[in-house]
């Protein structure tokens, strides 16, 4: 472990050194964890709070056609028929990301707990199993799921599961894995401080399940249950269609190292990324990175060109994700509420957000492959996204969509 001047060294090198100012106040005990936590963090990045020019920008970005509804319901059967060999033979597993704060839901249980029912307990999690035993009837056969909390949330849901017997899902087939972390600052991109003996931190973002499925030995249950194909989706939509066998052989069918379910946006300027190239890469481009000029872009046959949004449900070739591993990815910076103590000491838990989290994203881990597949989905059966408690992405439009969908709530 790192010493005391070590790790005054570390911090001076990059201006936190107020990290240690109640260093002589702990007991040993908490010095120590103090001392690991300096030693474990990559504070390699913070310094693009203030250096934001220095950070990468984005290639060219161009149109990239979707497999649109008419052509997947031509090839249903095929698509289908390809898919369920591909899941029966086991080849096929799932990746729920669920390290996520949650903190616009405004709920300090884990995301998955969260309980939409009306005259019954309806818990997220239990959606999105049920969704996965369709196809485990389907294929014959429990689906491998994989499922990545943060050092946050990962205590509560595994009891959570463990408590619902896991929701009647063969509990062989489930492994649990946890995603690493970042560290949080100010707007001057100071760390904050959790608590006086701890750095605030956060999940690294939606993009660190692969590296973070690596550090902890899943990868290696990957390799030996012979799957070759990770279905990766949000724990957020309660409609999320997971190992959809018709997406996977799709994918499969149509030779492309990933695919990724889209909606139709509904105007030019809604906000979620959409498929693009990005220097002749597929990629994604976020929202708040849509020029009025990409909005307004038309492709070949006349139509928006960015017009299919992403939905976070995506199908990797495994084997392709390999490189990965070695490079890193590029970290972001996202505005967030960041729980901290102020210069008092008091602990604070902001209503606004007071700084950044540093994220990896699942856009940039696209970005690394030759080749993705945008599936068209029917937004009102495929995508009811939970981010806020009322309003646009609400458990209230949630929980519409699952009565439309004929969900019992
Ligand atoms: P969001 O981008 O909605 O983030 O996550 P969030 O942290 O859950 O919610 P807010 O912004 O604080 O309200 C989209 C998906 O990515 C997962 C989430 O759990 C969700 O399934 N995620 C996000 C992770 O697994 N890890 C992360 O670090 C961030």
């Amino acid at each position: 472990m790192m010493t005391y001047e070590e790790a005054k060294a570390k911090l001076e090198k990059y201006s936190q050194t107020h990290v240690l100012k109640y260093y002589d106040e702990l007991n040993d005990e908490d010095k120590n964890a103090l001392l690991e936590q300096i030693e474990a963090t990559d504070f390699g990045a913070l310094h693009y709070v203030e250096d934001r020019d220095e950070m990468p920008g984005r290639g060219r970005i161009t149109p990239l056609g979707a497999m649109e509804l008419p052509e997947i319901e031509d090839n249903r059967e095929a698509f289908t028929k390809t898919g369920i060999e591909a899941l029966s033979q086991g080849k096929v597993g799932a990746v729920l990301l669920a390290g996520g704060m949650g903190t616009r839901l405004g709920s300090s249980d884990p995301k998955c707990m969260y309980d939409i029912g009306i005259t019954k307990h309806v818990y997220i999690m239990q959606r999105l199993i049920e969704n996965l035993q369709d196809v485990v009837k389907q294929c014959g056969r429990p689906v491998p799921l994989f499922i990545m909390t943060s050092e946050k949330n990962d205590k509560k849901t595994r009891e959570f599961m463990n408590e619902h017997d896991f929701f009647g899902y063969d509990r062989n087939s489930v492994w649990f894995f946890r995603q690493e972390m970042a560290p949080a600052t100010d707007y001057n991109g100071k760390v904050y401080m959790e608590s006086k003996c701890r750095i605030a931190t956060s999940p690294n973002g939606n993009g660190g399940w692969y590296v973070s499925m690596q550090r902890s030995g899943i990868l290696d249950i990957v390799h030996k249950l012979g799957i070759e194909w990770l279905n990766t989706f949000a724990v957020d939509n309660v409609l999320q269609r997971i190992t959809d066998p018709c997406f996977v052989g799709a994918t499969i069918m149509r030779g492309a190292a990933a695919g990724a379910k889209v909606v139709r946006k509904v105007t030019p300027d809604e906000k979620v990324g959409a498929m693009c190239l990005e220097d002749g890469r597929p990629s994604i481009v976020e929202y708040y990175d849509m020029t009025p000029e990409l909005m307004a872009a038309k492709n070949d046959k006349g139509q928006p060109a960015y017009n299919f949004g992403v939905i976070l449900n995506y199908l990797f070739r495994e084997k392709d994700l390999a490189r990965i591993v070695g490079e890193k990815l590029p970290l972001h910076i996202v505005e967030k509420k960041i729980p901290c103590i102020d210069e008092n000491g008091e602990p604070v838990s902001p209503t606004e957000p007071n700084g950044y989290k540093f994220e990896q994203l699942v856009l940039d881990m696209i970005h690394e492959l030759d080749t993705c597949l945008p599936y068209e989905v029917v937004r009102e059966h495929e995508f009811a996204p939970i981010k806020n408690k009322t309003g646009i992405d609400s458990v209230e439009s949630a929980r519409k969509l699952c009565e439309m969908d004929g969900i019992t709530l």
